[in-house]
């Protein structure tokens, strides 16, 4: 920890991309803001990034830029470095050798951290620097340090919610228009809501980027990012969501993670959300993740997920927070994960066989009666009871769309059944399935 009582923190940045250019104009907009708040003068200094960028709406008078990170890594005069670039990397790099050089680091990384924490955690926990990601998880939303401060007296129970503006924005375009998911992807992407490349926002990956750095934060352990059970909601149709809505239920992309007394779950995957839950009602590229504590009971948290000012908010505030501690308040940070790295283990979580989720079933055909009947009869055999169903006209292709609810059952008793009914003549193409958030 600095005990120098320095009144100025000097800032690199690394990336002036959307959440770097964001980040340097904040701290220099709100300059004076700042400093009246905090008593601190914080001076962006020097800034690595590769094409134009004087294009960006930032004051370089004070600003050196270089294409080269290590001049902002080399630079003994910086305090706090900020990694904006992205990937697993160079971003690595960078984290690393700040740490190793006794820097701060600040970085909004949700991939790096989710696949890297022991190393990354250990690496600061060695470091007198100290280390802030608020910007990983919810974009704007101060979620980290909720759960850090704010519920750190509480047993975690559950978290859950909307985590992935994109995902979030295309179901809702599909819900409100009937849009296709390629039509809907494609406004997305014509927004600036989807990467040219949006395989992590609609597979899922992004948000269970953020689900396991909440997990770890939340339950004190680290976890294994590949042992999550990540599902996109590429298969998702128009037809899944009116039949969904007949039942009382929107579709959304749901992160969640429970401790229960058989251990920590923890997946990622499209889910029937009842339309009384405030989750059901999020809409276009927002975020709303739900945490449950023993004491603080369920709360929710509401917000732009992502976006170059949100994010650099969320990037300023932990900026802020270090040079505060730099400066003014001496002693110990809280760690960056709440309980100290030296009293954090790997924990497996429950496999996903062993869960138990209520299902919605949708499949198509020309004659719903004789379909329901076969299909309630495999499922009977199966020992699954059906529950209420739903009948849309039309469907795809002239047929008609037939949704069956199912009452809780173990994923491996449920997958076992859908192989079998995917396998049956009478229903045309394959079953379609989505589990319901309770
Ligand atoms: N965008 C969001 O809303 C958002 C929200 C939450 C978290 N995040 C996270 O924030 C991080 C940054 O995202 P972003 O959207 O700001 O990305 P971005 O717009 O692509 O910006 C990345 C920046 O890094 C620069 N860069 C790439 N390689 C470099 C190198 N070798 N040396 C120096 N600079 C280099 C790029 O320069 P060029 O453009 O010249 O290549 C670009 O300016 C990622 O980890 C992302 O997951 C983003």
């Amino acid at each position: 920890m600095h005990q120098d009582m320095k009144k100025t923190i000097n800032v690199g940045v690394c990336g002036l991309g959307t959440v770097g250019a964001g980040t340097v104009q904040l701290l220099q907009n709100n300059m004076a803001l700042i400093q009246q708040r905090t008593g601190v003068t914080i001076r962006v200094t020097r800034a690595a990034t590769i094409d134009a960028y004087q294009h960006l709406d930032i004051d370089f008078k004070d600003l050196a830029v270089t294409d080269s990170v290590d001049d902002v890594l080399n630079d003994p005069d910086i305090d706090v470095i900020v990694e904006l670039i992205g990937g697993d990397g160079l971003a690595k790099k960078i984290i690393l050798e700040a740490f190793d050089k006794g820097k701060s680091v600040v970085t909004a990384n949700k991939a790096l951290i989710a696949k890297h924490s022991q190393e990354i955690f250990r690496s600061a926990f060695e470091s007198s620097g100290m280390f802030g990601f608020e910007a990983s998880v919810g974009g704007g939303i101060p979620i980290i340090r909720s759960i850090r401060d704010g519920f750190s007296g509480d047993r975690i129970e559950s978290i859950s919610g909307i985590m992935n503006g994109t995902a979030n924005y295309i179901l809702s375009s599909m819900s409100n228009d009937g849009t296709e998911f390629n039509d809907a992807l494609k406004m997305a992407q014509e927004k600036g809501y989807a990467e040219a490349d949006p395989t992590f926002d609609i597979e899922g990956i992004d948000t269970a980027h953020k689900v396991v750095i909440l997990m770890e934060l939340a339950f004190n352990a680290f976890f294994d990012f590949d042992q999550l059970y990540t599902e996109g909601i590429t298969k998702i149709e128009p037809a899944d969501i009116q039949l969904a809505r007949q039942f009382g239920y929107a579709i959304k992309l749901i992160g969640q993670a429970h401790n229960s007394e058989k251990g920590i779950e923890g997946r990622v995957h499209p889910a029937l959300v009842s339309l009384n839950n405030m989750l059901a009602s999020v809409q276009g590229a927002f975020n709303a993740i739900s945490v449950t504590g023993n004491f603080v009971g369920n709360t929710l948290s509401y917000g732009a997920g992502a976006g170059s000012h949100p994010t650099a908010s969320a990037v300023a505030g932990d900026i802020i927070e270090i040079s505060r501690r730099l400066t003014n308040l001496g002693g110990e940070a809280t760690p960056p994960l709440s309980a100290s790295f030296d009293r954090l283990e790997k924990v497996d979580l429950i496999p996903m066989e062993e869960t138990e989720s209520r299902f919605f079933l949708r499949f198509n055909t020309k004659n719903p009666d004789e379909g329901l009947a076969i299909v309630g009869e495999e499922l009977n055999r199966k020992d699954i009871k059906i529950g209420e169903q739903q009948i849309l006209e039309p469907g795809l292709n002239g047929e008609k769309s037939v949704a069956i609810l199912i009452p809780a059952v173990s994923e491996s008793k449920m997958q076992t059944a859908l192989n079998h009914l995917n396998g049956l003549d009478a229903l045309s193409g394959s079953i379609g399935y989505i589990r319901i958030f309770e």
